[in-house]
C-alpha cells in the first residue's frame, strides 16, 4: 500500500516504465487458483486487451473464503434499512460465506451454469450482494439493472444479453414509497423469451402473482440448498459481469468486465485511494445497480476484508439528516457519496448535520460528476469538520475502477480537481485535431493511452460499437468522452461530457434515448434534448418538442410526455423543462444544431455563435423567445 507522496511517485513511475512488473506485484496479493503465464497483451487499434493471461481465480474466494481464517466473525456487510426503526443487519464473513454458497447452489439447482447470464433487479438488501457473489461463485455473468428502471428498459437489457434468469423481489422501499418490482418484472418478462426462471425475494410482503414453473420464492429455494458450493475456476479473461450504460446514440451499451483484472484493480484502488485501514467501516451510498456499487460496495471492500455498509434508503427520508444519522449510528469511517446528494443536503438547515456526532469520519469521497467548489467546501467544513481529506474520484462504468483521484491524506487536494492519475493510469489530453497536448495549463479531451487491468473489454454482442465509441476518435487511445483541464501543478479537473450524454443526479443518460421516448407520444413529431445547469441535479433535462398540431393545453401535454418517458426509461429520465417549438434549428444537411439549443437551455440568448448555416434562422428567434428559465 502507498503510504506517502514519495511512494506514490515511485509507484507511478514504475507503473509507467515497467507496467507488467508493477501489476504482477499488485495481482500477487490476491488468491489465484493458478498463476498467469503472461501479464498483458493488448492492441488499442483492434481493440483487444487481455490481462493475466492463463491465470485462474474466483473473485468470491478473494472476497470471502480467504478472510475466513483471520476475520470470520468480523462484519462483512452492515445493512441499514430504509426504515430507521427496523433493526440493522450485520452479516459476518462467516455468514456471508454460508449465504453466498447457498445462493450459488440455488442458481445451480435452477439450471444456471458457468457463462449463463443472470439479470439482477433488486432493492438494496444484503440478498442482492449475495446474488452478485453467487453468480460469480458459479461463473454466471451478472447483469444488474437498477431497480428504478422501467419494464421497457428491463426488457432491452435482458434481451440484449439473453439472460436465462431474473432475480428480483416482490417490492422495494424507497423513502415513503414502495415500488412493485415484481409487477414490473412480470410486464417485462412477457417480452423476454430467454428467461425461464424468476426467483423472488420477499422484502415487502406484497401479494404478487407467481407464474407456475417460472416463478419461485427465494426463501423456499434457499431452504433446499447446502452451504457448500465449490467456487468455479474462472479464467482471468472470463466474463464476470455486464453492466449497461447509456450511449450518446442508440440503445444502452452492455459493458463487459472480466474476472482477473477487475479483481486486481478494484482491490488495489479501494485500499489506496481511501487508505483503508483494517477494521474501518466504509460506506458508499451508491446503488448496486451502478458501477460504483459494484466496485465499491461489493468487490473492492470485500476483497480487502473491510466492513461495507449497504443502505436501502434515500438521503431525504424520514428527514434530511438521514445520512448523518447513519454515520453516527454505525460509526462510519470512510464515506463515499455523489455531488448531487451533497448539493441537496447542503440546501437543508445545518441543524440536520449538527444533531449528529460525525467524529468517526476520517475520509470523504465524491464520485459521479464534477463537484462544484461550493459543494466541496460545504462537505469539507460541515461533514469533514476540516479534518477529513476529500477524494474526488474520476472514473466510469467503462473503466471499472477509480482512475484519477487523490490518495486520502497523501495527495494535496484542490477543490473540484480529481488531482492526479493513479499508478497504472496514463492520461493524455487531446486537441480536436487529434494531437496530444503536452505540458501544463492545457485543456482538451481526456484519453487514456495505456491499458489498465479493469478496463471494459468490449460491448456485449457489439465489438464494432466498442471500437467506434472508444477507440476511433483518437486511434490508438481510449477516449473517455470527457473534457478536462490540466493545471499548473499537473492536476486534472474533469469539466464534463463532450458528447451527447448528460449526467443527471449522477446518472448517465443519452439524450438520444430520451428523445426517442418523447417521440413515442402520439402528439409528438420530433424532439431534441439537451442538459442545462441544475442546482441540485448538476444537470437537468431540457426538451424542445415539436408537435403535429398546435398545443392547446401545454401543462397537460407536458405531464403526459413526462409520464411516457417515465414509463419507457424510468422516472430518472423525466424532462425538467419542456418547450414546445414549431421546429428545431437544423443545418441544411438536416443535422440538429445542439450547440444552439444548449445555449438557450443554459439561459444564454445573445451570443449563440454562427447561425448562418441554418436552414431556417427564424426558428432560433422563436426558440429564444419561448425559452423556459
Ligand atoms: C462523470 C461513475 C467529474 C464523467 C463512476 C464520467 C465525473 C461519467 C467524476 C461516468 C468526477 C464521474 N468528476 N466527473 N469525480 N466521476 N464523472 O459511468 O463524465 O456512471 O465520464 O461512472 O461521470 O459515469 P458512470
Amino acid at each position: 500500500m502507498i503510504t506517502n507522496l514519495v511512494e506514490y511517485k515511485q509507484q507511478y513511475r514504475e507503473s509507467n516504465l515497467e507496467p507488467e512488473e508493477f501489476w504482477t506485484k499488485q495481482a500477487s496479493t490476491l488468491l489465484w487458483k493458478k498463476k498467469w503465464d503472461r501479464v498483458l497483451e493488448f492492441d488499442f487499434y483492434k481493440p483487444e486487451v487481455k490481462w493475466f493471461i492463463g491465470g485462474k481465480l474466483n473473485i468470491t474466494e478473494n472476497c470471502i473464503d480467504r478472510h475466513l481464517t483471520a476475520r470470520a466473525h468480523q462484519t462483512a456487510i452492515l445493512w441499514e434499512s430504509n426504515d430507521p426503526s427496523e433493526p440493522s443487519r450485520k452479516i459476518t464473513y462467516q455468514q456471508l460465506s454460508v449465504e453466498v454458497n447457498r445462493a450459488a447452489n440455488m442458481l445451480k439447482a435452477n439450471g444456471i451454469q458457468k457463462g449463463d447470464r443472470v439479470c439482477i433487479y433488486m432493492p438494496m438488501v444484503p440478498e442482492t450482494a449475495f446474488a452478485l457473489l453467487a453468480c460469480a461463485r458459479v461463473g454466471a455473468v451478472h447483469s444488474v439493472v437498477f431497480a428504478g428502471f422501467s419494464a421497457g428498459s428491463l426488457v432491452d437489457r435482458i434481451n440484449d444479453s439473453n439472460c436465462k434468469m431474473v432475480l428480483t423481489a416482490d417490492g422495494a422501499y424507497r423513502g415513503d414509497k414502495r415500488i412493485d418490482l415484481k409487477s414490473i418484472v412480470d410486464e417485462a418478462l412477457k417480452k423476454c423469451p430467454s428467461v425461464d426462471k424468476c426467483i423472488v425475494l420477499n422484502r415487502t410482503n406484497l401479494s404478487v402473482s407467481m407464474q407456475p414453473v417460472r416463478d419461485l420464492w427465494w426463501h423456499e429455494e434457499i431452504r433446499k440448498t447446502s452451504d457448500v458450493c465449490v467456487a468455479e475456476e474462472m479464467d482471468a479473461e472470463d466474463l464476470l459481469f455486464i453492466l449497461y450504460t447509456s450511449g450518446s446514440t442508440g440503445k444502452p451499451k452492455g459493458m463487459v468486465h472480466t474476472c482477473g483484472g477487475y479483481a486486481v484493480y478494484t482491490n488495489y484502488t479501494f485500499k489506496n485511494v481511501f487508505q483503508y485501514k483494517e477494521g474501518q467501516t466504509f460506506w458508499c451510498t451508491a446503488d448496486v445497480g451502478w458501477i460504483t456499487g459494484h466496485s465499491y460496495i461489493i468487490y473492492g471492500p470485500l476483497s480487502a476484508g473491510a466492513t461495507t455498509l449497504m443502505f436501502e434508503g434515500v438521503p431525504s427520508w424520514p428527514d434530511m439528516g438521514r445520512f448523518w444519522h447513519v454515520i453516527e449510528k454505525h460509526k462510519v469511517n470512510i464515506f463515499y457519496t455523489a455531488p448531487t446528494a451533497i448539493r441537496s443536503l447542503e440546501k437543508a438547515p445545518l441543524s440536520f448535520v449538527e444533531k449528529y456526532d460525525l467524529s468517526s469520519l476520517q475520509v470523504l469521497g465524491s464520485v459521479g460528476e464534477p463537484i462544484n467548489e461550493e459543494a466541496w467546501h460545504w462537505y469539507d467544513k460541515n461533514i469533514g469538520k476540516g479534518n477529513c481529506p476529500i477524494v474526488d474520484t474520476w472514473w466510469q462504468t467503462e473503466t471499472g475502477g477509480i482512475m484519477i483521484s487523490p490518495l486520502a491524506g497523501i495527495t494535496k487536494t484542490k477543490p473540484a480537481f480529481a488531482t492526479l492519475p493513479l499508478p497504472g493510469v496514463q492520461p493524455a489530453i487531446m486537441d480536436e485535431a487529434g494531437n496530444e497536448i503536452e505540458g501544463n495549463n492545457v485543456e482538451g479531451r481526456l484519453t487514456i493511452k495505456f491499458p489498465w487491468p479493469s478496463m471494459a473489454r468490449t460491448i456485449y454482442g457489439d465489438h464494432q460499437r466498442f471500437k467506434d465509441t472508444y477507440f476511433s476518435t483518437f486511434p490508438g487511445k481510449y477516449f473517455t468522452g470527457d473534457g478536462c483541464k490540466r493545471d499548473e501543478d499537473g492536476y486534472y479537473r474533469i469539466t464534463g461530457r463532450v458528447d451527447d450524454i448528460i449526467i443527471v443526479s449522477g446518472h448517465n443518460m443519452g439524450t438520444a434515448e430520451i428523445e426517442s421516448a418523447i417521440d413515442e407520444h402520439s402528439a409528438v413529431c420530433e424532439s431534441a434534448v439537451v442538459g442545462f445547469p441544475h442546482d441540485i441535479k448538476g444537470q437537468g433535462v431540457y426538451a424542445f418538442v415539436v408537435t403535429y398540431d398546435p398545443v392547446h393545453e401545454p401543462i397537460h401535454l407536458r405531464n403526459e410526455i413526462k409520464d411516457v418517458v417515465s414509463k419507457i426509461i424510468g422516472p430518472i429520465a423525466k424532462p425538467d423543462k419542456i418547450q414546445f417549438v414549431s421546429g428545431l434549428p437544423k443545418t441544411r444537411s438536416g443535422k440538429i444544431m445542439r450547440r444552439i439549443l444548449r445555449k438557450v437551455a443554459e439561459g444564454e440568448t445573445s451570443n449563440l455563435g454562427d447561425t448562418t448555416t441554418l436552414l431556417d434562422p427564424a426558428i432560433v428567434e422563436e426558440i429564444k423567445k419561448g425559452a423556459i428559465s
